[in-house]
């Protein structure tokens, strides 16, 4: 389809373009936008790409639209394809090694952004980020909250290594560091214990059992470990209750991402067990509690 402009494309895809499964923002409209600025040699999220103008393509921009195309079409991951992924208004490099930052957990950090901000003393905001992936929650907190300070860590090398790259890019080095090792163990000395007002973690919450029944352009693209939420997807949840009381400070929160379905008995639970006094759920726009809140 040489020289075609974005909106006969747009008609003659129809909905093969359809929003990826769980990336709402992913429009056939701002899919092809972000492609053709692609094409054009202008990495671009689909949300960056709806607000760019977007350049006139010669031949063998054409060309290169066609095959980027053809490879969407084919379940490639938009964001592996442009490497980009807006979160929080902020745009984010993404690699395969790491998850794609989601919409839904805008949700998250959007609730531990207030709690940080609110830390009286600019010095004494400082977040743990747990299962840090692309570095999404960590570098959104220290880029956002003025002073904020955020230790993150990953058991995947190379989701640290995204990480650490968009530390870099998005100019918050001198207040993130990011580790690689399980849960808490970075961190866990002494000088750490009972230091930090917010214990954040986007945890992998998918039961072992449902992971191969996830959509192919998820598990077929996305690391596993970033969903594998062992038996009942509760492996790495219950070690995260387990542990961040040790690291929180006195009137501290633990902030984490549920998944849907999950919220509900979890705060039953939570509430029944006693470790946290304090427990709440963040309801998202369709009622669903996708994130908890707890204090100890
Ligand atoms: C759902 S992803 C969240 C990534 C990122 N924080 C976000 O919000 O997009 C879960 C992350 O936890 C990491 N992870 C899984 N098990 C872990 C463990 N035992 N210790 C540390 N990180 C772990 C995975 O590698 C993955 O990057």
């Amino acid at each position: 389809m040489p020289r075609a402009s974005l909106d006969e494309r747009l008609a003659a895809l129809g909905a093969q373009l359809a929003p990826a499964p769980d990336k709402p923002e992913e429009t056939p409209a701002s899919t092809l936008r972000a492609l053709w600025l692609l094409a054009a040699g202008t990495p671009a999220s689909a949300a960056l790409a709806l607000e760019t103008e977007l350049p006139d393509l010669d031949d063998d921009g054409h060309a290169r639209l066609d095959g980027l195309v053809a490879s969407r079409l084919a379940g490639t991951p938009l964001a592996h394809l442009t490497g980009r992924q807006r979160f929080m208004g902020l745009e984010f490099a993404v690699e395969p090694g790491a998850l794609i930052p989601r919409a839904e957990t805008e949700l998250l950090a959007n609730a531990a952004l207030s709690f940080l901000k609110a830390v009286p003393a600019a010095d004494a905001r400082r977040c743990l980020d747990i299962g840090t992936g692309s570095g999404n929650l960590a570098v959104t907190m220290a880029a956002l909250c003025p002073g904020a300070r955020v230790l993150a860590s990953d058991v995947s090398e190379d989701a640290t290594r995204v990480a650490r790259l968009n530390v870099e890019r998005l100019g918050v080095a001198d207040r993130v560091s990011v580790f690689v090792g399980d849960l808490f163990a970075p961190f866990d000395t002494a000088e750490h214990h009972g230091r930090y007002p917010l214990v954040l973690c986007n945890p992998p919450y998918v039961s072992s059992a449902n992971v191969s029944q996830m959509p192919a352009e998820i598990s077929g693209h996305e690391p596993a470990a970033a969903f594998d939420g062992g038996f009942g997807g509760m492996g790495v949840l219950r070690r995260l209750l387990r542990d961040a009381p040790r690291f929180l400070a006195p009137g501290g929160r633990l902030m984490f991402e549920v998944g849907a379905g999950q919220g509900e008995g979890l705060l039953r639970n939570m509430a029944a067990g006693g470790t946290y006094p304090l427990v709440e759920g963040l309801k998202d726009e369709r009622g669903v509690v996708r994130a908890i809140i707890a204090g100890c």
